[in-house]
């Protein structure tokens, strides 16, 4: 059987968090770098996953899942869901001190005690957000167009007018990718850009 893509089923958080860390030093493995395997998913995973389920996506192959697409139709709403709740509990199980400030586990807790929020243009005109990964043994083979089609095909159907993500400029084969599936710069800082298209 081929790799196919479906909706998330509760109960997959774990590999989903996996996955996460599996690509999250630019798109390559991120687990040398950090000390506590679930702290990235507590960021990229698990809000989404709670705040919208409906947007989450796996693709999966006969050895299980092994990539998703997360998305939110309204960032400003899901900051604020996040700021209720999801962060509070966080905030309580890693205080600012949890690790050694230059590591990159404190950097993590950095954003969860002071998280990024999204300039007030990009939202206004892409107010969607996403974030994409797969495992190496789904990639190149057609499975992020998949998933990047159907998230956009369900977020457009909210009403959402357009979406943005982030993505660091050391990753230049993700941003190969989405230049490919239509989304241009909108904005530029020293280690990432904010890229967005019309939904
Ligand atoms: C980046 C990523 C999502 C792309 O998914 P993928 O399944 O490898 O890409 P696909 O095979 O679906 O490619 C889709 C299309 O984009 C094109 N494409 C892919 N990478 C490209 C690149 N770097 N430059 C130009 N085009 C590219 C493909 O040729 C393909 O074109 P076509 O459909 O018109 O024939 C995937 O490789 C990945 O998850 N990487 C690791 C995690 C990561 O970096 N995530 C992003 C973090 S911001």
């Amino acid at each position: 059987m081929g790799a196919k893509i479906r909706k998330y089923q509760p109960g997959e958080e774990q590999v989903l968090y996996d996955i996460c860390l599996l690509t999250g030093d630019s798109g390559a493995d991120a687990s040398g770098l950090h000390q506590d395997p679930a702290l990235l998913g507590e960021v990229y995973v698990g809000p989404y996953l709670r705040f919208a389920p409906e947007h989450a996506l796996v693709g999966v192959d006969d050895d299980g899942v092994a990539g998703y697409v997360l998305g939110v139709p309204d960032t400003v709403a899901f900051e604020a869901w996040c700021e209720r709740s999801w962060w509070p509990d966080l905030r309580v199980r890693y205080p600012l001190d949890s690790f050694p400030a230059d590591s990159p586990d404190g950097g993590i807790v950095r954003l969860i005690h002071n998280p990024a929020v999204a300039s007030p243009d990009v939202v206004e005109r892409y107010p969607a957000h996403l974030h994409i990964d797969l495992l190496p043994r789904l990639q190149s083979q057609g499975m992020g167009r998949k998933l990047m089609t159907a998230l956009l095909d369900g977020l457009a159907a909210t009403g959402a007018p357009g979406i943005h993500l982030g993505v660091s400029t050391a990753n230049q084969r993700a941003i190969g990718f989405y230049r490919h599936m239509g989304f241009t710069e909108v904005e530029t800082y020293t280690h990432s850009l904010v890229m967005a298209r019309a939904l």
